[in-house]
């Protein structure tokens, strides 16, 4: 059977500031997606947060794009801002940036990853979910997961993904999409997706595999870039992910192992400086020191006739201890930078500037140099 596994996101208010969701919130979503299972528009969920992002894990068989799906999330969201208001919470309904629903929630705000597919005997999914960050964060560990033998051992050992996966990128300026093959064409997919403010990983499909369909994503991240909507920086774009593991894929821990690297992302304080992505279990995923550093959760599930068990905080565990640490020092070695590249983004990422009008203060003190 086909189930559908959508995760949908926004930050409608945060407590205090930008560091978390408060609860009442999440009770409203809770509550709207109970409505929503007793109606049978979805067959299950999870609603939990990452820093102050609200995010909803649902499944149901209603495929990608369900307007009443998305329309549930949009419901869900508007209501959830309300509460934010009258609890007088930071930036309440900060990532809804239309009054009206049209149908589709993409381009409205929150952030979406869903993906279509046929359940395996056994279905183990994860829903990653950041904070403090932008979709290009998931570019690295993805590459991990479904390219890098050093990180995922079943690429070369496990006949079943041996050959490898296909990469959807897409070029979020352009608006434009290209599939690349991994191993074969894994030097160009570098070439882009190493540029992750432009170039980011949107799904990932099984190539020549005996167990999976290739027509049917393993994995799908929210690529929505709020300031190109907007047309302005209105927030931050939290991207999040899902990935299904094992049997013809990259086991859990392959999955996981993807983030055991604390590599820098972009996005923390004002949007406009590079940190450590640190993995945290949903208990830790507050952003405090200097409005972060930027967290990442992970959720992991089983699924069945569209039926999630409880999730699994998977980086609630020791084993993560070591990169968090790593985290905290990077966190130290990067803020001592203050001001300076390559803690602060370069200009043409920031999403807050004075220079322009520190330019025009300075204009006529420039002269030409001699
Ligand atoms: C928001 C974020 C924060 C804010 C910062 C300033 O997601 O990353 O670092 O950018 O707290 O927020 P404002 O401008 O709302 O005072
Ligand atoms: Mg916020
Ligand atoms: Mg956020």
């Amino acid at each position: 059977m086909k189930t559908t596994f959508s995760i949908i996101k926004a930050d409608v208010g945060g407590w205090p500031g930008h560091a978390l969701v408060h609860p009442e919130l999440e009770k409203i979503a809770n509550k709207k997606l109970i409505e929503a299972k007793r109606s049978n528009l979805i067959k299950s969920f999870h609603v939990t947060h990452c820093g102050d992002d609200l995010e909803l894990i649902m499944a149901h068989s209603n495929g990608v794009d369900s307007k009443e799906i998305h329309g549930l999330a949009w419901d869900s969201f508007c209501e959830a801002t309300e509460k934010a208001r009258d609890l007088g919470l930071y930036g309440a309904g900060q990532d809804l940036l239309s009054d009206a629903f049209s149908g589709n929630i993409k381009g409205m705000g929150p952030g979406v990853a869903e993906m279509e597919f046929t359940e395996r005997k056994a279905e183990p999914i994860i829903a990653f979910m950041m904070d403090k960050t932008e979709p290009g964060a998931f570019n690295f560990p993805i590459f991990k997961i479904f390219a890098d033998p050093f990180n995922t051992a079943g690429l070369i050992i496990d006949p079943s993904i041996h050959d490898g996966f296909v990469f959807e990128i897409w070029d979020i300026q352009e608006h434009k999409n290209v599939f690349l093959k991994s191993p074969e064409e894994m030097y160009d997919l570098l070439a882009l997706i190493g540029a992750k403010s432009r170039f980011v990983v949107k799904r990932v499909f099984p190539k020549n595999s005996s167990k999976l369909d290739s027509k049917e994503p393993v994995s799908v991240i929210s690529t929505e870039k709020l300031y190109q909507i907007a047309g302005e920086y209105v927030g931050k774009d939290d991207p999040v992910c899902a990935v299904r593991a094992q049997s013809g894929l990259p086991a859990v821990g392959e999955v996981l192992e993807g983030f055991s690297h604390g590599h820098l992302v972009s996005g923390w304080m004002r949007g406009s400086h590079n940190g450590p992505l640190m993995p945290v279990s949903v208990k830790d995923a507050k952003c405090t020191r200097f409005d972060g550093p930027p967290r990442v959760t992970a959720l992991g599930f089983q699924l069945k006739n569209g039926i999630l068990t409880d999730p699994v905080d998977l980086f609630d565990d020791p084993a993560f201890d070591s990169v968090r640490v790593q985290s905290q020092k990077i966190t130290e070695y990067m803020r001592m930078h203050g001001p300076f590249e390559p803690h602060r983004l370069p200009m043409a990422d920031m999403e807050y500037t004075t220079l322009p009008k520190v330019m025009k203060k300075l204009g006529s003190r420039f002269k030409p140099v001699k």
